[in-house]
C-alpha cells in the first residue's frame, strides 16, 4: 500500500555534512521525498514529537539533543514506506543495528542516532501534523 512516513535527519546529521548520503540512501531504494523541510525544531515541537518518552530518564537529554542546531524533516512515500524507511534506518541503537543500516553507518551512540522515521502509520500521520501542519 502507498504510505508516507515522517523522517527527520538529526542535528548529528546535518552537522556531519551527511544530509546527501542518507537522503540518497531512501531514493536509492526506490522511495520518493514528497516533502522536505530545514529548521532548527523548538523544545515545543520536540516534546509533541516524543510525547510518549516523557518522563523517561532518557527524555531531557533526547530534546536538547534534537533542538541543539538545525534538523531535516522530510516526508518520503512510496509502497509500504513506513517499514521500509525503519528497515533502512536501523535499530535504535546504531550499535546493534544491522550491516549498511543508516544508523549503523552513521550513527554515533544510542541517544545520537542520526536519524528518526515513524513506527507505525498512525504514528507518521501524526507527526507529518506536527511538521508539516
Ligand atoms: P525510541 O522511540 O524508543 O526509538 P526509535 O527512534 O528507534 O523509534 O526512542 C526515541 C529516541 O530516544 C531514540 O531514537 C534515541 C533516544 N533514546 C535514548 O537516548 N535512550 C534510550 O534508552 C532509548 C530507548 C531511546
Ligand atoms: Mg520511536
Amino acid at each position: 500500500m502507498n504510505e508516507k512516513t515522517l523522517i527527520l535527519l538529526k542535528p548529528d546529521a546535518v552537522e556531519r555534512n551527511l544530509i546527501g548520503k542518507i537522503l540518497s540512501e531512501y531514493e536509492r531504494n526506490g522511495l520518493t521525498i514528497n516533502d522536505m523541510k530545514y529548521m532548527t525544531a523548538s523544545k515545543e515541537i520536540t516534546e509533541t514529537h516524543y510525547a510518549e518518552h516523557k518522563g523517561k530518564p532518557f527524555f531531557n537529554r533526547l530534546v536538547c539533543y534534537l533542538t541543539r542546531s538545525p534538523i531535516v524533516a522530510v516526508v518520503v512515500a512510496g509502497d509500504n514506506a513506513v517499514s521500509r524507511v525503519r528497515a533502512l534506518n536501523g535499530t535504535t541503537n546504531p550499535a546493534d543495528s544491522g550491516d549498511n543500516t543508516i544508523r549503523a553507518l552513521y550513527g554515533i551512540s544510542l541517544s545520537e542516532n542520526t536519524v528518526h522515521s515513524s513506527d507505525s502509520v498512525e504514528s507518521a500521520k501524526r507527526e507529518r501534523a506536527i511538521w508539516f501542519n
